[in-house]
């Protein structure tokens, strides 16, 4: 009996770990997704550095960097999150929230081709503003015709979901480049991904770039 009481003390925070704070994954290739993306990100990052995800939907990938040990903040313009344990604030997709210099990554995962181009320069110089060091920034980088035709479809169906009738734009990686420099950053990495590193039946270019924010 004793011994039954000492195991179900044991594994208490474990199960309540999985009941209430875990990542609710939707599928196993979503946390293949959440993994491949803070696997890019982590070697740019001491074990206990500050991350904000910026346009954070579920969590998932905060979720994984918080597994590694960085203390991580969620912010989103909708709240969709499936990862309980990590805190969030809703923004309003223009002004982040947070003081000058209050983070040492912020990232940017598939959320910039949502912004309006000309909001664009905008939400970055807020993102540099917040960062101490890196942005961290994954995006589509069409190639070809099917990448900008299934972009366009993928624009349009979030704009729908949303109700918004604003813009939307994907950029290529010479063309986010452009951007980045123009904004003073400083691109330490630029990477093309595989075009099989998600899931399999979305076979499109996508690039993750690291900038340095200037001291
Ligand atoms: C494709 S999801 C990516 C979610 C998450 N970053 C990931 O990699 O799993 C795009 C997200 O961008 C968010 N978003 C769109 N416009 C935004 C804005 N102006 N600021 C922040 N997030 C925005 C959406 O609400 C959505 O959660």
């Amino acid at each position: 009996m004793d011994a039954a009481r000492a195991s179900c003390r044991r594994l208490a925070p474990t199960l309540l770990y999985a009941v209430c704070m875990a990542p609710r994954y939707a599928s196993r290739i979503v946390r293949r997704e959440a993994r491949h993306a803070a696997g890019l990100a982590a070697p740019f990052l001491s074990p206990s550095a500050t991350v904000l995800d910026v346009g954070c939907g579920e969590g998932y990938v905060g979720a994984e960097l918080a597994e590694l040990g960085a203390t991580v903040m969620l912010t989103d313009i909708v709240d969709v999150r499936r990862c309980p344990s990590l805190p969030f604030q809703l923004y309003d997709g223009r002004h982040l929230p947070y003081a000058t210099h209050a983070f040492d990554m912020v990232m940017l995962n598939f959320v910039l081709h949502h912004v309006p181009n000309e909001d664009k320069a905008a939400l970055l110089g807020e993102a540099a503003r917040v960062s101490r060091r890196w942005l961290f920034i994954l995006e589509d980088t069409p190639r070809n015709a099917l990448d900008r035709l299934m972009g366009d479809r993928h624009g349009r169906r979030f704009r729908a979901k949303i109700g918004s009738s604003a813009s939307f734009g994907f950029l290529t990686s010479g063309e986010w480049e452009w951007l980045f420099r123009g904004l003073g950053l400083v691109i330490r990495n630029v990477r093309a991904l595989g075009r099989f590193c998600r899931a399999p039946w979305q076979p499109y270019a996508r690039s993750a770039f690291v900038l340095e924010v200037p001291a």
